[in-house]
């Protein structure tokens, strides 16, 4: 473990969890999907976004007033409340455990945010994306869940003509996403542990992403997608993720 990782750890987060107990907030504890009794084949558990990270990240998109996003599986809303941060008209979630959405519910009542609202449900069964151009996903479930997603958002963009930008972290299923023949790969950031994927339903020149700084474009020719390839081969699940026997 790197140094930054160290203090993180053993001290930043232990302390956030104390600050945020405090005020009654439940954001960071893992859950594995077992404990809350889903189904593992359907989901992976719990775990928040690294919030240094995910502000990195959002700092480079040009997000504006008229931009809505949904966490695809928020949990708890760990990833929501940095995203609120921003100027998103609209942060929303979907989750597919009830013990958890309640948990996120009740963290952004007690933060009295009017700006963001958590549904309750598999997000394979949620079908109301057209109010949305940004979608988050951070490692929520398997392929199988990632089809009907992608399978829904494609028919999002039919109805509702709109650049949909897909931001995924930990992206574990990233090839469903470009088989799908909307959305193509545009971007990533590369972090040691955690790397993202930016997709669009538009071409890199007609999309808000040719201002993005940091994020290394996706063009055919390029090496990336072999390099992304190989990350994806060695990647590790997680502890908060149930082993399938
Ligand atoms: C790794 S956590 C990410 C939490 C949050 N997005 C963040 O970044 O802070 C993934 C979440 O997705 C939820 N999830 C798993 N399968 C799901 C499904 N089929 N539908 C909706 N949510 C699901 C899990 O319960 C878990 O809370």
């Amino acid at each position: 473990m790197d140094y930054k990782a160290l203090v993180y750890w053993k001290l930043v987060y232990p302390i956030t969890i104390k600050m945020d107990s405090y005020q009654g907030l439940d954001f960071l504890p893992k859950i594995t999907a077992k404990a809350v009794g889903l189904d593992i084949k359907r989901s992976f558990g719990y775990s928040p976004s690294h919030k240094r990270f995910l502000i990195e990240l959002l700092n480079d998109f040009s997000i504006t007033s008229n931009d809505t996003i949904i966490d695809v599986g928020c949990g708890k809303g760990s990833a929501m409340r940095t995203m609120l941060k921003y100027t998103f008209s609209k942060v929303d979630g979907i989750e597919l455990s009830s013990i958890i959405a309640n948990i996120a519910i009740q963290n952004f009542k007690r933060l009295k945010v009017n700006r963001c609202s958590v549904f309750t449900g598999d997000a394979g069964q949620f079908k109301i994306y057209n109010d949305y151009n940004y979608v988050y996903f951070f490692n929520p479930f398997p392929a199988v869940v990632m089809k009907e997603v992608i399978e829904n958002l494609k028919k999002s963009a039919q109805l509702v003509d709109r650049e949909i930008i897909i931001i995924y972290m930990s992206p574990t299923c990233t090839d469903v996403i470009e088989k799908s023949g909307v959305f193509e790969l545009r971007g990533i950031y590369k972090r040691t542990g955690a790397w993202v994927t930016v997709y669009s339903n538009r071409s890199l020149k007609n999309s808000t992403l040719s201002s993005n700084k940091k994020m290394i474009p996706c063009t055919e020719s390029s090496d990336i997608k072999k390099e992304l390839q190989l990350y994806l081969q060695n990647f590790i699940q997680p502890d908060y993720i149930d082993r399938i026997k």
